[in-house]
């Protein structure tokens, strides 16, 4: 591997960023394109809620909802970095396409607001990172407002998600009355000027040293006062930076800034991208892949149809782990166990996008699915059959039974049906005998219907029927003994109960734990389990 080679992986940072809904990560995100120089003025991805609508989103329902949906890659140059970042939807609901996206990242950013802290979404998503120990950098957003103190966010962070924050910086006047930060690094204050543009340009500020007469001359005296207490206090009492805790994701860097008025951004660009760590390594069947392995290795995290309505394509967006990725090679793909050539690969900024000729580590790459590629998969070099460690698999908790209004749009229907499903969006089942007109449809969330019923009457004009069950828990079933399992043969199931998913395996959905009790009582040598048994992934 060449020098230069080398070099374009180190320079590389992929990373998501993490939020419970409306604290502020979209802000951020284009913030950050804005002061990496990708946009010159903020508010053409999405800011006033009047301006959203303007917007053309990759999916309607975006819109509608004011959510995003799916999660797009930025890529941008900064300060000598490649930088990706994958967007995540920031939903509500439980959403398995946020899971699998932060399992193509390196290093995560998580935005608070500074009124609310630690709220449910931010919860789960820290969990997700911080199980595969990946570094968890802390954006306190909103500080030009009310907050809450930000000893009490620290502690928050501990209390309620177990980790232990080192600030990076510390906000210069509270509540509202924010003037700047303090760089503990340096040990300089920085003083945000007036801002004319709302946000949409950079905001000039000034330098200077902590015990600059100019800067006391600049600040409040109460504020003066509390910033000097509150340095001596985190000198004295607070963690000790540690790179290596950091690197594990036990000790996150925190920072406070406000996204909307620019306060802290660019500062915290520069820090996080000289902390965040370059392309990391991934378990394989073959043990560890170096990003630095020359040869060509990736795995498939997202499918996404029709984000161009214009052109019904569908793309399979891949993280590449090791080698290099060229425009019309061709890889061995470990689903089809078959050589495939890669051609017109594509990389994002927002709407746009752009073929690319060649990709490095860390890189997200999107590539046109004619229907092969599936969620996980492995691309490598042909010749070199390994396989990426397995994707978490998601049980379904939600189920309906699904129809098309009008029978003679069963066609559609059913093609809708399939592809969603192929994206792993939702999972299906069949009851035995029932045609291909009717589903039982399961999902880990509420939401993933109603993106099920937009999308099959936008991109199939068909309207659908949907019909929830009272079922919680999918068991996939197998006898001990290897006896088949059928309707007749289980004690304490009725009918209705029993289906058959996409590969024809038997499954049970139950009520709830005590019903599965119940059927495991009246069952002996029965085996449940949460996932397919036989199959790695959903
Ligand atoms: P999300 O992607 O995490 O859901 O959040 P998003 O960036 O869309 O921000 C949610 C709301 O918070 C927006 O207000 C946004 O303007 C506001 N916001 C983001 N950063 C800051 C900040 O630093 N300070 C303050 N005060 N507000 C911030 P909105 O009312 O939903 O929309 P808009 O009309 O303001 O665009």
């Amino acid at each position: 591997m060449s020098e230069e080679w080398k070099q374009e992986i180190e320079k590389r940072r992929t990373f998501a960023i993490i939020s419970h809904p409306d604290a502020g990560k979209t802000t951020l995100t284009e913030k950050l394109l804005l002061y990496g120089g990708a946009i010159h003025l903020a508010g053409s991805i999405k800011s006033r809620k009047t301006q959203r609508h303007a917007v053309s989103d990759w999916m309607e329902i975006e819109k509608q909802r004011g959510i995003s949906v799916t999660s797009s890659v930025l890529q941008f140059d900064y300060g000598g970095c490649r930088i990706n970042i994958l967007d995540t939807p920031g939903h509500q609901d439980f959403s398995e396409d946020t899971y699998r996206t932060l399992m193509a990242v390196d290093s995560a950013v998580m935005v608070l607001d500074a009124a609310k802290g630690v709220e449910a979404q931010t919860k789960k998503l820290f969990r997700v990172c911080s199980e595969r120990h990946i570094p968890i950098f802390t954006f306190v957003n909103k500080l030009d407002r009310f907050g809450k103190a930000p000893i009490d966010l620290m502690d928050e962070l501990e209390s309620v998600l177990g980790i232990r924050s080192y600030p990076m910086n510390w906000p210069v006047g509270s509540d509202g009355r924010y003037r700047g930060v303090y760089h503990r690094q340096t040990r300089q204050v920085e003083l945000f000027e007036a801002d004319e543009s709302h946000g949409q340009k950079e905001r000039a500020s000034a330098l200077y040293a902590l015990d600059d007469a100019a800067l006391k001359e600049r600040l409040e005296p109460d504020v003066w006062q509390s910033l000097q207490d509150d340095i001596t206090l985190l000198d004295e009492a607070g963690e000790s930076f540690d790179e290596e805790r950091i690197a594990c994701g036990a000790l996150t860097p925190m920072f406070f800034g406000s996204a909307m008025t620019n306060f802290g951004v660019r500062n915290f660009l520069e820090e996080y991208l000289r902390l965040a760590p370059p392309p990391a390594p991934r378990e394989s069947s073959d043990g560890r892949i170096e990003p630095a392995d020359d040869r060509f290795s990736a795995f498939v995290f997202k499918i996404q149809a029709n984000m161009n309505p214009a052109h019904r394509d569908r793309l399979a967006f891949i993280r590449i782990v090791s080698g290099r990725f060229e425009r019309n090679m061709s890889v061995w793909h470990s689903q089809s166990d078959k050589t495939v050539k890669l051609s017109q690969p594509q990389q994002f900024l927002a709407q746009d996008r752009q073929i690319i000729d060649t990709a490095y580590p860390g890189d997200i790459v999107g590539l046109f699915d004619s229907g092969i590629f599936g969620i996980g998969d492995t691309l490598t070099d042909v010749g070199r059959k390994i396989r990426f460690a397995d994707f978490p698999v998601f049980p379904p908790e939600k189920f309906a039974r699904v129809q098309a209004k009008d029978t003679m749009k069963r066609k559609q229907f059913t093609k809708g049906v399939e592809q969603l499903t192929q994206e792993g969006a939702i999972q299906l089942f069949q009851q035995p005998g029932a045609g291909s007109e009717s589903y039982i449809v399961g999902t880990v969330g509420t939401l993933q219907f109603e993106v099920l019923q937009y999308r099959l009457q936008s991109e199939y004009n068909t309207e659908v029927l949907l019909n929830m069950q009272p079922f919680e828990v999918a068991r996939w079933l197998a006898f001990e003994d290897g006896r088949e399992v059928t309707p007749a043969a289980l004690r304490g199931a009725d009918r209705g109960m029993f289906v058959h998913d996409r590969d024809g395996r038997p499954v049970l959905l139950v009520n709830n734990e005590w019903a599965l009790g119940w059927i495991t009582e009246n069952n002996p040598g029965l085996l449940l389990y949460p996932v397919p048994p036989d199959k790695d992934k959903v």
